[in-house]
C-alpha cells in the first residue's frame, strides 16, 4: 500500500506507457508535470486520496487513452481537453468535480466511455457529447445537471449502448428520437424532472433490458398515451421496467401482459393505476421483484400470481383489494419481503405462509383479517425486519410461539383484539427493539422475560388490561427511549432510574392507583416507605401464590371435566415442548464453553474470522471429543448483525463441504456483558492458509499439499459455493473467501467457514447491470479478495464470490498469496499468471515449488499434468476477471475443475 504524495519528479520518466496506482493511501494533488508523459497510454490513479485538481497539462499527452481517476477527493473544474485523439475513456465517478462539463470534449474522437457519476457537476450537459458517434456509454448521475435532452438526441449516437442520468435536475421531454441510438440497453433517467409522455418509439430499441424512469412528471392522461407499454411489449429482453411515483394515470393497459417474459423486476409504485391484477400475471415466469403498490387496484389477488415462483418481493400493499389472502402464496417460497397492508382483505391469514421459508419481512396491516394469529406463522424464525399485523380484527392469544421469532426487529401486533396473558416467550425475542402491542384486550403483568430484550427502544402496552406493578427491569434496559403504559391498571410505585427519568419518554396516564416517579410524572405521592415495602412483598407474594392457586384449581377443572386420561396426555405433551425449546437454545453455557476452553487461553486460540476469536474446545459434543468454538468480539461495530447473519445462513443450509453448526450460545458473561458464540466443528488439519504459506516461526516439519489435494480442494469449495450460489431457494454470497476460511478435516476434504459476511441474495438478482446496483452499505471481504465493483460501490453478488474462488485458484496453484509485497505499484498475482498464461511452458513455471517436492514421486503422464494445470489456471484467470460480466458461474466452474482432475488421473 503506497502513502504520501505522488513527486513531481514523475515527469520525467517520458518513456512510460501505462501508470497504475489504483487502491492505495495516495494523497495530495496530481503534479501538473504528469503533462510530460508525453507516451503515456494509461493513467490509473483510482481509489486513493488525491486532492487538487486535475492538471490541465494532461491535455498535452496526446498518446493518452484511458483516464481513470474514480474515488478520490478531486476538486475543480475539468480541465478542457482540446485534441486528445486516442483518449477512449475518462472515468471520475465520486469526486468533488464542479461547474460545467466542458464542450471540448465532444471534440474527443474517440470517446467511449465518459463516466462522471457521483460529483457536483452543474450546468447544462454540452450538446457537443451528442455528435460522439463513438460514445458507448455516457453516465452522469448523481450531479446537479440541468437542462433538457436536445429533440434529436440519439440520431448521431449509433454506438450508444448505456444512457445513465438517474439524480439530476434534468427537464423536459423524453426524446423520441432516443430509439435512434439503436443500441442502447440500459436507459435510466429515475429522479430527474422529465415531462411529458413516454414515447412509444423506445419499443423499436431491440436489444433495451433496463427501462427506469422513476421519480419523475411523465404523464398519461389518455388510453393512446399508454402505448408505450404496446410498444414495449417489442423488447423481447426487457428484464427491468421501473415507472414508479411518476403521473402516470388510469387503466393499466391489458398490453402489459404482453411485455418480455424475460422481465424480473416490475415496479409500478404509486402511479394511479386501476383496474384489476390481471391473471395473465402468470406469464412473468421470471418475475423476482414486483410492485404496484400505492395505487387504485381493485378485486382481488389472482391466484395464478402463486406460479411466479421466483418472487422475492412482491408489494401489493394500499390498493383496494379485498378478498381473502388466497393459501396458495405460501408457494412462493423464495419471498422475502411481503407487503399486503392498507387493503381490504379479509378472513384469516392462511397458515400457509410459513412456507416462505427465507421471509425475512411481513406486513399485513391495515386489513380486515381476523381469526387468530396462526402460530405457524409465528414459526417463521427467518422474519427479521419486521411483522406487522397491527389494525386488523384479530382475536384470540398471543401464540407461544411468539418466541420462535428470534431475528425479529420490530413486532407490531397493535390495534387488534388479542388477549389473554403475554406469553413469557416473548422473551426470546432476542433482538427486538419495538413491539406494539396496544389497543388490545391483554391481561396480567408484564412478563418478567422482556428484561431479556436488551435492544428494546420501544415498547408500546397501553390501551390494554394489564395489571401489577411496573416491573423495576423496565429501568435497566439500556436502549428504552419510549414506554407508553397509559390505559391500563398498573398499580404501585413508579421507578425513577432510566428510563423513567425522563417524563418525556414514559407515558402512565389512566393509572389511577400509580404512586411516585420523578416530579413531572405529577403522580400522588406514595403514601409511605413502609407501605411500599408492604405492598411489595405483598406483591411478590401474589405472584408466587396466583400461579400456584391458579394451577391447582385448574388442575382440579380439568380433571373434572375431562378425565384423568387427558389430563396424562397433555400433561405429557406440555412439559416435552418446553423441553425441547430450551434444549435448542440452553444446550451450551458460558460456563461450559470458559471451562471447556480453559478460560478462552489464547493456548487455544486456533484463528480469528471477520467478527471473533476461535478457540479449540475440549467438550463432548455429539460424538465429538473437540469442538471449535467461535466468541464473537461485540464490541467490533457489526458484530451482532453478523453473528445474526451467520445463524441466518448456517441455519438454512447443510453441505458436505461447509463446515457444520453444532449449537450456539447467547447468554452473559461473567461480568453481566452480552455473550455470542457458535460451536462447530472441529477440523483437525486447519486451514487451507496455514498450507499454503506455512508460518517460518512455527516449527512444524515441512508440508505441503499434493497436486491431486489441491485439485480435491478446489472442486471442494467450488461445489460448496455451487451449493451456496445455486442449490437453495435463495442465493447466498459467502463475501469472504479466502485460505484461512477454508478448514480441513481429518481426510483433506475442504470446508467453508465463516458466514459473518455472508449474504442472502434477497434483492433481485442485478448482475445485468452494474452501474445501476450501487449500495451505500459498504462491504467489506478481505484486501486482495474483494472483487474490484465493490470497491465501486456494487451489492454483492454471486459473481463477486467467483472472483474471489478465481484469485484463491491461483493463489492455490502459484503458492503466492495476492496480498504478497511482490504485488504492488500495478502489478497482481492475476495480472502475473496471466502474463505466463501466454504459453503452458510459463504456466509450469509458475506453479508453487512446493508442489514439485511432494508430487516428485507420483506418476502421473506429463501431459496430463500440463494440460491440468493450464485449464486450472484458465479457469482461475477467467474467474477472477475485471469486469463480473466476463466471470463465469460456479456451476460451469465446478464441472471444469472436475474436468481438469480427470484430465491429470487419465
Ligand atoms: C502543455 O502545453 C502547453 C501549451 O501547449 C504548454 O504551455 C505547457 O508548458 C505544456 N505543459 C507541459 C507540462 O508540457
Ligand atoms: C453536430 O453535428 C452536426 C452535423 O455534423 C452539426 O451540424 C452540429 O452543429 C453539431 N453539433 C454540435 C453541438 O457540435
Ligand atoms: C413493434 O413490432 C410491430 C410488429 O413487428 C411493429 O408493427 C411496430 O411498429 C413495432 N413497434 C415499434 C415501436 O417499433
Ligand atoms: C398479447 O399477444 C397475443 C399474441 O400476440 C395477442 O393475441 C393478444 O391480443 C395480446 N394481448 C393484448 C392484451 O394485447
Ligand atoms: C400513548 O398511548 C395512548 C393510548 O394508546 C395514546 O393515545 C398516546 O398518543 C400515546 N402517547 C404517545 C406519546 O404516543
Ligand atoms: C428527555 O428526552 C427527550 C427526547 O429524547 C430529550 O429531548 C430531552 O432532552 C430529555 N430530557 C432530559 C431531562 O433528559
Amino acid at each position: 500500500m503506497l502513502e504520501g504524495t505522488i513527486p513531481d519528479s514523475i515527469g520525467n520518466l517520458s518513456s512510460l506507457l501505462f501508470l497504475s496506482l489504483d487502491k492505495n493511501n495516495l494523497s495530495g494533488p496530481m503534479p501538473p508535470s504528469f503533462g510530460s508523459l508525453l507516451s503515456l497510454k494509461i493513467l490509473q490513479i483510482q481509489f486513493n486520496n488525491l486532492t487538487g485538481t486535475i492538471p490541465p497539462t494532461l491535455a498535452n499527452i496526446s498518446s493518452l487513452n484511458q483516464l481513470l481517476l474514480r474515488e478520490n477527493n478531486l476538486h475543480g473544474e475539468i480541465p478542457h481537453f482540446a485534441e486528445l485523439p486516442s483518449l477512449s475513456i475518462v472515468d471520475c465517478t465520486s469526486n468533488y468535480l464542479f461547474g460545467t462539463i466542458p464542450i471540448s470534449l465532444g471534440r474527443l474522437s474517440s470517446l467511449e466511455y465518459l463516466v462522471l457519476g457521483m460529483n457536483n457537476l452543474t450546468g447544462d450537459i454540452p450538446s457537443s457529447l451528442y455528435n460522439l458517434s463513438s460514445l458507448k456509454a455516457l453516465a452522469l448521475p448523481y450531479n446537479q445537471l440541468e437542462g433538457t435532452l436536445p429533440s434529436d438526441f440519439g440520431n448521431a449516437l449509433p454506438n450508444l449502448q448505456v444512457l445513465l442520468m438517474y439524480y439530476n435536475q434534468l427537464r423536459g421531454r423524453i426524446p423520441a428520437s432516443l430509439s435512434n441510438a439503436s443500441e442502447l440497453n440500459n436507459i435510466e433517467l429515475s429522479f430527474n424532472a422529465f415531462h411529458g409522455t413516454i414515447p412509444p418509439s423506445l419499443g423499436a430499441l431491440q436489444s433495451l433490458k433496463r427501462l427506469e424512469l422513476f421519480g419523475n412528471l411523465l404523464e398519461a392522461r389518455k388510453p393512446s398515451d399508454w402505448s408505450f407499454i404496446t410498444a414495449l411489449t417489442n423488447c423481447t429482453s426487457l428484464q427491468v421496467l421501473d415507472l414508479g411515483d411518476n403521473l402516470l394515470q388510469g387503466m393499466m393497459l391489458k398490453s402489459i401482459v404482453n411485455l418480455s417474459t424475460s422481465l424480473n423486476i416490475l415496479a409500478l409504485y404509486n402511479i394511479q393505476i386501476s383496474g384489476i391484477i390481471p391473471t395473465e400475471i402468470k406469464n412473468f415466469i421470471n418475475l423476482t421483484y414486483l410492485d404496484v403498490s400505492v395505487n387504485d387496484l381493485r378485486g382481488t389477488i389472482p391466484v395464478e400470481i402463486s406460479h411466479l415462483w421466483q418472487l422475492q418481493y412482491l408489494n401489493l400493499s394500499s390498493n383496494m383489494l379485498s378478498g381473502e389472502i388466497p393459501p396458495t402464496l405460501g408457494n412462493l417460497t423464495r419471498m422475502d419481503k411481503l407487503h399486503l397492508g392498507s387493503n381490504e382483505f379479509e378472513g384469516a391469514i392462511p397458515t400457509t405462509l410459513s412456507n416462505m421459508l427465507v421471509l425475512e419481512l411481513l406486513n399485513l396491516s391495515n386489513n380486515r383479517l381476523s381469526g387468530s394469529i396462526p402460530s405457524e406463522v409465528l414459526s417463521l424464525s427467518s422474519l427479521a425486519s419486521f411483522l406487522d399485523l397491527s389494525y386488523n380484527l384479530l382475536n384470540g392469544s398471543l401464540p407461544l410461539e411468539v418466541g420462535n421469532l428470534i431475528n425479529i426487529g420490530e413486532l407490531d401486533l397493535s390495534n387488534n383484539r388479542l388477549s389473554g396473558e403475554t406469553p413469557d416467550t416473548i422473551g426470546k425475542c432476542a433482538i427486538l427493539e419495538i413491539l406494539h402491542l396496544e389497543n388490545n384486550l391483554f391481561q396480567g403483568s408484564i412478563p418478567s422475560s422482556i428484561s431479556n430484550l436488551r435492544g428494546l427502544q420501544e415498547l408500546d402496552l397501553s390501551k390494554n388490561f394489564y395489571s401489577g406493578q411496573i416491573p423495576a427491569f423496565l429501568d435497566e434496559l439500556p436502549d428504552l427511549q419510549y414506554l407508553n403504559l397509559s390505559f391500563n391498571n398498573f398499580e404501585g410505585r413508579v421507578p425513577m432510574k432510566g428510563v423513567f427519568k425522563n417524563a418525556s419518554k414514559v407515558l402512565l396516564i389512566g393509572n389511577p392507583k400509580l404512586c411516585g416517579g420523578i416530579p413531572e410524572l405529577h403522580l400522588p405521592k406514595c403514601t409511605s416507605d413502609a407501605f411500599a415495602a408492604k405492598h411489595h412483598s405483598d406483591y411478590k407474594l401474589k405472584v408466587i401464590l396466583i400461579p400456584i392457586c391458579g394451577a391447582i384449581l385448574c388442575l382440579i377443572i380439568i380433571m373434572c371435566l375431562l378425565g384423568v386420561h387427558h389430563l396424562i396426555k397433555n400433561s405429557r405433551r406440555k412439559p416435552l415442548s418446553r423441553f425441547s425449546l430450551k434444549n435448542r437454545h440452553m444446550k451450551v453455557s458460558y460456563d461450559e464453553l470458559f471451562r471447556a476452553t480453559n478460560g478462552f487461553s489464547s493456548d487455544n486460540l486456533i484463528g480469528t474470522e471477520s467478527f471473533g476469536s476461535v478457540y479449540k474446545a475440549a467438550m463432548n459434543y455429539e460424538n465429538a471429543d473437540i469442538v471449535a468454538v467461535k466468541v464473537l468480539n461485540l464490541q467490533q461495530h457489526g458484530a451482532f448483525r453478523s453473528f445474526m447473519s451467520e445463524c441466518e445462513a448456517l441455519r438454512s443450509i447443510r453441505h458436505r463441504n461447509l463446515v457444520k453448526i453444532l449449537t450456539s450460545c447467547s447468554s452473559l458473561d461473567h461480568c453481566d456483558n452480552d455473550f455470542k458464540a457458535f460451536v462447530f466443528e472441529y477440523m483437525p488439519n486447519g486451514s487451507l492458509e496455514e498450507w499454503l504459506h506455512p508460518n517460518a516461526r512455527e516449527n512444524r516439519p515441512f508440508r505441503s499439499l499434493s497436486l491431486i489435494q489441491r485439485l480435491n480442494i478446489a472442486v471442494d469449495v467450488a461445489s460448496a459455493l455451487e451449493y451456496l450460489h445455486h442449490g437453495g431457494s435463495v442465493p447466498i454470497v459467502h463475501c469472504d473467501l479466502k485460505p484461512s476460511n477454508i478448514l480441513l478435516d481429518n481426510e483433506m476434504t475442504a470446508h467453508v467457514a465463516d458466514f459473518g459476511l455472508a449474504k442472502f441474495l434477497r434483492q433481485p438478482p442485478d448482475e445485468s447491470s452494474e452501474h445501476s446496483s450501487t449500495s451505500t452499505v459498504g462491504i467489506k471481504g478481505s484486501i486482495g479478495y474483494v472483487p474490484p465493483e465493490y470497491g465501486m460501490g456494487c451489492k454483492p453478488s454471486r459473481l463477486g464470490d467467483v472472483y474471489s474462488y478465481g484469485i484463491l485458484l491461483l493463489e492455490m496453484f502459484t503458492g503466492m498469496s495476492p496480498i504478497d509485497d511482490k504485488f504492488k505499484d500495478g502489478l497482481s498475482l492475476r495480472g502475473y499468471v496471466r502474463a505466463a498464461a501466454a504459453s503452458p511452458e510459463h504456466l509450469m513455471d509458475i506453479i508453487d515449488r512446493n508442489l514439485h517436492s511432494v508430487d516428485n514421486d507420483m506418476a502421473y503422464r506429463e501431459e496430463c499434468v500440463r494440460d491440468c494445470v493450464v485449464s486450472v489456471f484458465d479457469c482461475g484467470l477467467s474467474c477472477s476477471n475485471e469486469s463480473p460480466y466476463e466471470r463465469c458461474d460456479m456451476t460451469k466452474v465446478s464441472k471444469e475443475l472436475s474436468a481438469a482432475r480427470e484430465t491429470l488421473l487419465s
